[in-house]
């Protein structure tokens, strides 16, 4: 192997805490000059190009178990599908399509619809508005509980333990944050577990019954297993969710056309929220490890060695987008990977898709005044979600 490459000294490291408030540059140089980059720091193969992303994510030789696996180990719950490779994956991947494929959706787009309506309502007469408290989390606690079926009781309890799971996302979050984040998981797993047995009964004896129920009655996995997939949801789900609000006004708000666009179409707003979830991917790295030597063009990657794809670099590469860096609403297509590609792909993009058009669809018609309000807001430190902090809106 030859010497690895350096970033020149002016461009943050990405994952250094000045390059996680912008890593486009370093992406942008990293793609340009070293596309299969090994990082001395974090002794970790950093993957930019759009080809080499998709690769590693549709490729067998790069291993999404033995990629997941060190971020798991202390953890008690059973191997998740984001922790599996096939042929696993698919038989704990098939059971979890009765909690958020395209059917359970449908099956629950009217709750959804008054869901939203109820995050709309909640705004009026507000004099200042926090995109993520105000917005982002209320939607995706009420799109969460749509898909458990969870009553009003509920909601405080499941926001409160959502918000804490969700640090199990940042791998780079410190030992003590994570060790928080595990016990948190326990508790919802007991949360959930708690109401599976009447949401299972749900569904037998009555004509209806939410998705978490259809996925509690399925005869297909373990309970633990069960349980295991309705946990990795609220983990992979809520934060993304929430955070995708803000992100997704930063770049509308200022753009009068583009919000024209999203206020006048339902097709327009869908096709924004793959748009924006490209420019801002809430999840911009996901990890494998090669199983075998693998060469690509930029480079040769050994055997067992640790890969990031860098989705968020992917997502702005010329090669494959015209404007990397500009927001075009109607983009297509718009192949981004900020759901992922391949086995692993998102499980929660239909429901991503549909909530987040109707919610800035619906809020952008409702407050057609909507703008930012005080201080520019900032990119926060943690790496998973890449989410803003203080972004302020007014009415
Ligand atoms: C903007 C919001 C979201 C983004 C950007 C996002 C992104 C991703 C990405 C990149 C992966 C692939 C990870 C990998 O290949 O290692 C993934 C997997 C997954 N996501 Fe999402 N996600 C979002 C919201 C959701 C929601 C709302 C749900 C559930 C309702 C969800 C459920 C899942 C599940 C279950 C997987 C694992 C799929 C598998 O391993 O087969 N996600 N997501």
């Amino acid at each position: 192997m030859t010497a690895p490459r350096t970033l020149p000294a002016h461009l943050a490291h990405p994952f250094s805490p000045r390059g996680r408030l912008d890593p486009y540059p370093a992406y942008r140089w990293l793609r340009e000059h070293d596309p299969v980059h090994f990082d001395v720091t974090s002794r970790m193969w950093l993957l930019t190009t759009h080809a080499d992303c998709a690769l590693a994510l549709r490729d067998p030789r790069f291993s999404a178990a033995l990629g997941q696996r060190e971020r798991v180990r202390d953890d008690e719950l059973p191997p998740s599908m984001l922790t599996t490779d096939p042929p696993e994956h698919q038989r704990l991947r098939s059971p979890g399509a009765l909690l958020m494929g395209p059917a359970a959706i449908r099956g629950i787009s009217g709750g959804i619809a008054a869901e939203i309506e109820h995050v709309l309502d909640a705004l009026a007469g507000r004099e200042r508005i926090e995109a993520t408290a105000d917005i982002g989390e209320p939607l995706a606690t009420g799109v969460l509980a749509e898909l458990f079926g969870l009553p009003a009781a509920d909601r405080a309890a499941f926001a409160e333990l959502s918000a804490r799971v969700s640090v199990n996302l940042d791998p780079l979050a410190g030992p003590q944050a994570a060790a928080a984040g595990r016990a948190a998981m326990g508790e919802l797993t007991r949360f959930l577990g708690d109401r599976a047995d009447a949401a299972a009964e749900a569904v037998r004896t009555a004509a209806g019954g939410s998705p978490f129920g259809r996925l509690a009655a399925d005869e297909r996995l373990t309970r633990a297993e069960m349980l295991g997939i309705a946990a990795l949801t609220v983990v992979g789900g809520w934060k993304p969710l929430a955070e995708m609000v803000g992100n997704a006004l930063h770049w509308l708000l200022p753009r009068k056309d583009a919000a024209e666009q999203v206020r006048e179409s339902p097709e327009a707003a869908m096709s924004a929220v793959d748009e924006l979830l490209r420019l801002e991917s809430p999840i911009p790295f996901t990890a494998r490890v090669t199983t075998e030597e693998v060469r690509l063009d930029g480079g040769v990657i050994p055997a067992g060695a640790r890969v990031l794809a860098l989705v968020g670099a992917a997502n702005r590469d010329p090669a494959v987008f015209a404007g990397p860096d500009e927001l075009m609403v109607l983009r297509s297509p718009n192949p981004h990977l900020a759901f992922g590609a391949g086995t692993h792909l998102c499980l929660g993009a239909p429901l991503v898709r549909h909530a987040g058009a109707v919610l800035l669809g619906g809020l952008l018609s409702r407050y057609p005044e909507l703008r930012p309000d005080g201080d520019p807001p900032v990119w926060a430190p943690s790496m998973v979600p890449r989410r803003l902090t203080g972004f302020t809106l007014t009415t």
